[in-house]
């Protein structure tokens, strides 16, 4: 009996609407279904190998090389070769590849959406509506970014932006499966976008559509070495992450190998950006408009099963709307479809492999075993692959697995808050910070709540939007640096200066010819043994934990004073000072804070003649005058910049603006240098404070009682006690102690390569920033390399707030 229209309307029967294969089979089997390595241009011959699997099907699709250290040498040895011919490129030149490469992602949309639904098992709608559209916009972007730069001269790209920044290298990539190609984009674009060459490592679920990138890149023409794919898994991430050529690593997957890779960089100097994990709250206020919120849940937990590192997996709502909200949440549910990917009527397709659907499974069981309420809708679910349905799990207890750990599956974990404060607290109750969701009609609460949350990316009644121009990234353990935006650029560009800059040995040694020369008494030599110096501690001085005191020579070796020796309990003290302090302060406003720096600068020329006096026994007359009026000068310098280092606003292709805003880190552990103890010291401290940070510092252990004149400076200066801690004694101890404490946020080492690495050793507990001198000298004296951007940018992350805005 046929069915009306009308009759069709009323039962919303579902059709099954598929995407065509073919085309994705022909490009398999004119490859023979077997892929090597992309390597200098050239496809090698695969030996060992694996297999990837269209999750959907249990289909093997293809066979992989799997590469060995031995590949990856090649591959990087074929990048440093192409690196010189790369970067004598002009701008524009480079500009051009970036934009083949967008408009062949255009040309070949279709292909590269079903490969990677094939591949991956995510909807063809997702794949073929939002990420392809997005890896081409990420081309565009950069091109863009190219063109800009100029071109790479001695003293760094002459164009528009990134003036006297320079390539960092050859970068090593390494991505993860949940949105392949996407991610490749990510990586690519800005790096050769600001004139590095690749290697690049794609996850081992989802190898093929960066085989298909690096087919395009030999299309275009891309020179042979610029870009470089090599495939397999974790040991191959390892080779990469290891391999003793390459200038920087850019990882994306999970928290737990972000920290393995910490540390296996630690002892060089290679630059590193991790973007994590996540536990993003999505955050439901009673004023929000339902509705829309459930519809930003259905993208927010549901898109890509559930494998997205900012997905709202936290559902923190407002109590008094609670059940309606699951009331709501489990109607919509039930009309979600779960089906095969390439099938253009569904929302929820396959699991990229067995291993994450056991561990999603696990943590679901975990959840119930903890008090969880599971709910599933009564939907079904094809016989075969590995599919599995929406899941809302309520009465979740905050510290319950489920609510703390990241299940990366399609599974919602609820809670429920009274007060504004109260959801606060709970967002972010997690070690992570990658994302937000903020649902609220009142522009007051969800600003005042945007604000507060810890997370890189907040979305205002909306979530999971994403663009070139606005940076992504996290804070706190969902890893460091930026992707995307002018932001994302940096990741890839060192200043030029740095490159040239002599290493902290050639300078300790020329410093100590100088000293043997200038052995002419300068100083008075009669200042009489300072024994009042204390540690700096929550505003007051105190006496050390320890009880003893290290002697502090002039260098004629003359004892000149007693500086505390600091201990583990100091470093706690002053780092349990500083949060509180800290807090405050970066809410404090920027002209507030330009005004204490102004008055630093003013009370430090009061003391101009002791402090210069007392200089003079470490670093010699001449250089103590003028390391003194260096350090006014920067002083002067940060409280202009206070109210000046601001965000920008993006406009992305939607109606939304985003507010990129800077925010203070939290707590910075400071280990400053020995040459020029008050500059050097004061060059780092500084920008720090002026961005609302809190700092606990560890002087030049040689010059340490100079810090006695320091903490008088800043206690008639107003600067409220705790936002400056000062803590004297073994800056190697008290540097393992600082970047060990999971309650400082980042840690600047200025000293040398052993304390580099000690640091980032010491900073993969709760994945620090960490930023040093990677041994290398800095001349404290040359403003172009001792202050500004450069320093500030260090001291501050980005959040970028996504607003409606417009029609
Ligand atoms: P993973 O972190 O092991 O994999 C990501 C990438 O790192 C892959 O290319 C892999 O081959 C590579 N890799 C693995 N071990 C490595 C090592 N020692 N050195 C260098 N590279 C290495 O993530 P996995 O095992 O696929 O997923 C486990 C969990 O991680 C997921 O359930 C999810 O919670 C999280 N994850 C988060 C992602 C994100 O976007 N933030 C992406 C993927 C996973
Ligand atoms: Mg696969």
């Amino acid at each position: 009996m046929a069915t009306s229209i009308v009759e069709k309307f009323h039962s919303m029967e579902y059709g099954p609407a598929p995407e065509d294969p073919s085309e994705v089979n022909k490009w398999l089997d004119a490859h023979q279904r077997t892929f090597g390595h992309y390597i200098n241009g050239e496809w090698t011959k695969p030996a060992t190998t694996f297999e990837t699997r269209n999750p959907a099907t249990g289909d093997v699709l293809a066979t992989v090389a799997q590469a060995e250290a031995a590949d990856v040498d090649r591959a990087v040895k074929a990048a440093r070769a192409a690196l010189p011919a790369w970067q004598a490129l002009t701008g524009h030149q480079r500009a051009r590849y970036l934009y083949a490469f967008a408009r062949q992602v255009q040309k070949h949309s279709r292909r590269l959406a079903v490969l990677e639904s094939m591949d991956n098992g995510k909807s063809i709608r997702e794949s073929r509506d939002i990420d392809i559209p997005l890896v081409a916009r990420h081309f565009y972007y950069h091109a863009g970014w190219a063109q800009l730069l100029g071109d790479l001269t001695d003293t760094g790209f002459d164009g528009e932006e990134f003036r006297g920044y320079t390539p960092v290298g050859v970068v090593g990539q390494i991505i993860p499966w949940n949105f392949p190609l996407l991610m490749f984009a990510w990586k690519v674009a800005p790096a050769l976008a600001a004139g590095n060459t690749v290697v690049i490592k794609p996850a081992e679920f989802t190898p093929l559509t960066a085989i298909a990138m690096a087919e395009i890149a030999a299309e275009v023409g891309l020179p042979k070495g610029v870009l470089n794919v090599v495939n397999g898994a974790g040991e191959t991430g390892a080779a990469i992450v290891e391999h003793p050529d390459i200038d920087k690593i850019a990882f994306t997957g999970s928290t737990e190998v972000g920290r393995i890779i910490r540390k296996a960089t630690a002892k060089t100097p290679k630059k590193l950006s991790l973007e994590l994990g996540g536990k993003s709250p999505f955050l439901v206020f009673d004023d929000a408009d339902l509705d829309s919120a459930v519809e930003g849940l259905v993208d927010g937990i549901w898109f890509n099963q559930g494998q997205v590192c900012c997905a709202g997996s936290r559902l923190l709502v407002q109590e008094r709307v609670a059940e309606r909200l699951y009331d709501k949440i489990r109607a919509r549910m039930e009309t979600l479809r779960v089906g095969s990917p390439l099938d253009k009527a569904i929302d929820i397709g396959a699991i990229v492999d067995q291993v994450q659907y056991d561990r999603i499974t696990k943590l679901v069981a975990m959840g119930i075993a903890e008090g969880a309420t599971c709910w599933q809708p009564e939907i079904p679910l094809p016989k075969n692959g590995l599919f599995l349905k929406p899941t809302l799990l309520t009465d979740v207890h905050p510290s319950s697995t489920v609510a703390q750990q990241e299940i990366f599956g399609p599974v919602l974990a609820s809670m429920t808050f009274r007060t504004p404060a109260e959801a606060v607290e709970l967002a972010n109750n997690t070690p992570y910070g990658l994302a937000a969701c903020v649902w609220s009609e009142n522009i007051n609460v969800a600003l005042d709540v945007a604000a507060q949350v810890k997370a890189g990316v907040v979305w205002i009644n909306s979530t999971n939007l994403f663009d070139a121009a606005c940076g992504f990234g996290g804070y706190r353990e969902s890893g460091y640096g930026r992707e995307g935006g002018k932001e994302g650029m940096y990741e890839y560009l060192v200043p030029a200066w740095t490159h040239a800059a002599k290493s902290k040995a050639e300078v300790v040694q020329e410093a100590r010819e100088q000293r043997s020369e200038n052995r002419d008494h300068d100083g008075n030599g009669s200042v009489g043994i300072d024994r009042t110096v204390k540690q700096y501690i929550g505003g007051k001085q105190a006496r050390p934990d320890s009880g003893y005191s290290f002697a502090v020579y002039n260098r004629e070796g003359e004892l000149v004073g007693e500086a505390p020796l600091g201990n583990r309990k100091d470093i706690r003290n002053a780092v349990e000072a500083a949060r509180p302090a800290g807090n405050k302060w970066a809410k404090t406003a920027a002209h507030t804070r330009a005004q204490v720096l102004y008055y630093i600068a003013e009370n430090l020329i009061q003391r101009r003649e002791e402090i210069v006096r007392k200089l003079s026994e470490f670093v010699g007359e001449a250089q103590a005058q003028v390391e003194f009026d260096s350090s006014v000068d920067r002083a002067f310098t940060y409280a202009a910049w206070c109210d000046k280092f601001e965000g920008s606003v993006h406009n992305p292709p939607f109606r939304m603006v985003t507010l990129a805003m800077k925010e203070a880190i939290g707590t910075v552990a400071i280990l400053a240098p020995d040459d020029a103890p008050l500059l050097g010291l004061l060059s780092l401290v500084l920008p720090a404070i002026a961005m609302g940070n809190s700092v606990v510092a560890v002087p030049s252990e040689r010059a340490a009682t100079i810090m006695s004149d320091l903490y008088q400076v800043f206690d008639t200066s107003d600067l409220p006690g705790g936002v400056v801690n000062l803590v004297a004694g073994r800056p190697m101890e008290l540097g393992k102690t600082l970047s060990e404490h999971d309650d400082v946020d980042a840690v600047w080492s200025f000293r040398d390569e052993a304390a580099a690495a000690m640091v980032k050793l010491g900073s993969t507990g709760n994945l620090k920033q960490v930023w040093t001198n990677e041994g290398r000298a800095i001349d404290w004296f040359h403003p172009k390399h001792a202050q500004g951007a450069w320093y500030l940018k260090h001291a501050t992350q980005v959040k970028n707030i996504w607003v409606p805005y417009g029609e």
